[in-house]
């Protein structure tokens, strides 16, 4: 963290200007660090420097609501130039989910904002019931409490190991007062079963499914994960920067005409500025992903298995043992002094994340992702030497994994799948 330099009696607010200049120093002096980070976070991930460059772009600052590029329909000129890119852009996702490039939103600007929209598009009548995934199931957090803010009545359901309770699905959907069903799962290594559940909403008019797969966007985009809407889900949502390497943004999906309409009203009403540039990385990273997608999701599964077991190789107490460890992008690990090992690993540039309310496994303890270090390049060997430097944080060995940490982290990010284009899929694996 930051420390300033400012006198303490005036602090910022006597001197903002010098403060900023501190910021300005600390950010460069900061900033190729951050590039070099190894990034075991699964909620985030890295962009191509193509994608990343248009976020510092006047683009930034400019509004653009002629989505579609239409003549004679540009109130406001700012994104005129390249205007085409987001309509690219919103032509590939729909290549990747296989729907009508109409019916894909890009204007979302997180993934938060999309769920709002789709709760607010579809949650049906005030005090009508909105179904969703429990937080200790693996639920997102916020889910339940804005179903309430919005007007509905909220019933959490079960979830293990991606199966949604359906037993208890069925008494709500008998109720008749159910109108959307959101399956939100976010802490989860294993692929939710849409099907059953898509099968059983189906049986129960006028009850929908929208499924928010803002953690494994790109596993689904990847062909690795069953792309829900191949499975009965009306809709869907989804965050951009967790296993899909874009920006923080969101999208809406549909292969239907009024669901999409419905969507779109309300998205009118709840985003004004759509944050252009971020729009603009998104669809470079979608055009870029349709030529590695395939390649980078099933690394990525591998890459978190071959974490998984060699983490446990190094004698961590690894969920899920019994059943290959996960079958999504995440690796759950019980650490004995989570936040002091975390503390070490980012001394050296290596970046974990530390959760609380993982399903079945209470108190703090490490969240991995392997997205982000696999969309650099990491191979299974990278996985296996980043295991032995999370082993040896754990075990004090500061001076060999130092060593080891300064080269593995030149070593990841060598080979991006983005540079890797005329490559068959897999062929690093
Ligand atoms: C299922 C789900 N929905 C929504 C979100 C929120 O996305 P964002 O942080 O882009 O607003 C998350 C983030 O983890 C999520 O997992």
């Amino acid at each position: 963290m930051h420390t300033t330099n400012l006198n303490p009696a005036g602090g910022v607010a006597a001197d903002p200007l010098g403060y900023l200049a501190e910021i300005t120093a600390c950010i460069a002096a900061t900033e190729p660090l951050n590039r070099t980070a190894i990034n075991l976070v699964p909620s985030e991930n890295r962009m191509s420097p193509t994608a990343h460059a248009l976020l510092g772009t006047d683009y930034s600052n400019r509004y653009h609501f002629n989505e579609d590029a239409a003549a004679a329909q540009w109130e406001f000129r700012g994104g005129e130039p390249i205007a085409q890119l987001e309509v690219a852009g919103r032509d590939a996702f729909s290549r990747l989910l296989r729907t009508n490039a109409e019916w894909v939103n890009l204007r979302p600007i997180s993934g938060l904002n999309a769920m709002m929209i789709a709760l607010i598009a579809l949650g049906g009548a005030p005090e009508s019931t909105v179904v969703s995934i429990f937080q200790a199931s693996g639920g997102h957090y916020a889910t339940g409490e804005l179903i309430s803010r919005f007007g509905h009545r909220w019933r959490p359901v079960d979830c293990v190991d991606g199966h949604i309770d359906l037993g208890q699905l069925e008494r709500l959907l008998a109720t008749g007062s159910v109108s959307l069903v959101y399956a939100d799962l976010q802490n989860s290594r294993h692929v939710l079963d849409v099907g059953a559940v898509a099968e059983l909403v189906d049986r129960y008019p006028p009850a929908r499914l929208h499924v928010d797969c803002s953690h494994t966007l790109g596993l689904v985009l990847g062909g690795a994960h069953p792309n829900p809407l191949d499975y009965g889900a009306g809709s869907i949502s989804s965050s951009m920067h967790k296993t899909f390497p874009g920006p923080h943004r969101g999208l809406l999906a549909t292969r239907d005409k009024t669901t999409h309409a419905l969507l779109r009203k309300a998205q009118v009403t709840m985003v004004s500025s759509h944050h252009f540039a971020t729009a603009l990385a998104a669809a470079c990273t979608a055009l870029e992903f349709e030529t590695y997608g395939g390649g980078y999701a099933s690394a990525v599964i591998a890459n978190a298995r071959v974490l998984a077991a060699s983490l446990a190789d190094h004698g961590f107490d690894v969920a899920g043992a019994e059943s290959g460890y996960t079958d999504t992008h995440q690796v759950w690990v019980r650490v004995k002094d989570p936040f002091g090992v975390s503390d070490q690993l980012a001394r050296w540039g290596i970046r974990v994340n530390v959760q609380r309310d993982l399903p079945g496994y209470p108190g703090p303890m490490f969240r991995l992702g392997a997205a982000e270090p696999t969309v650099l390049g990491a191979t299974a060997t990278e996985m296996r030497d980043l295991a032995a430097v999370i082993a040896m944080a754990r075990d004090g060995h500061t001076s060999r994994g130092t060593a080891l940490v300064s080269e593995l982290r030149a070593r990841i990010g060598r080979r991006p799948w983005w540079s890797r284009t005329a490559e068959p899929d897999g062929v690093w694996l």
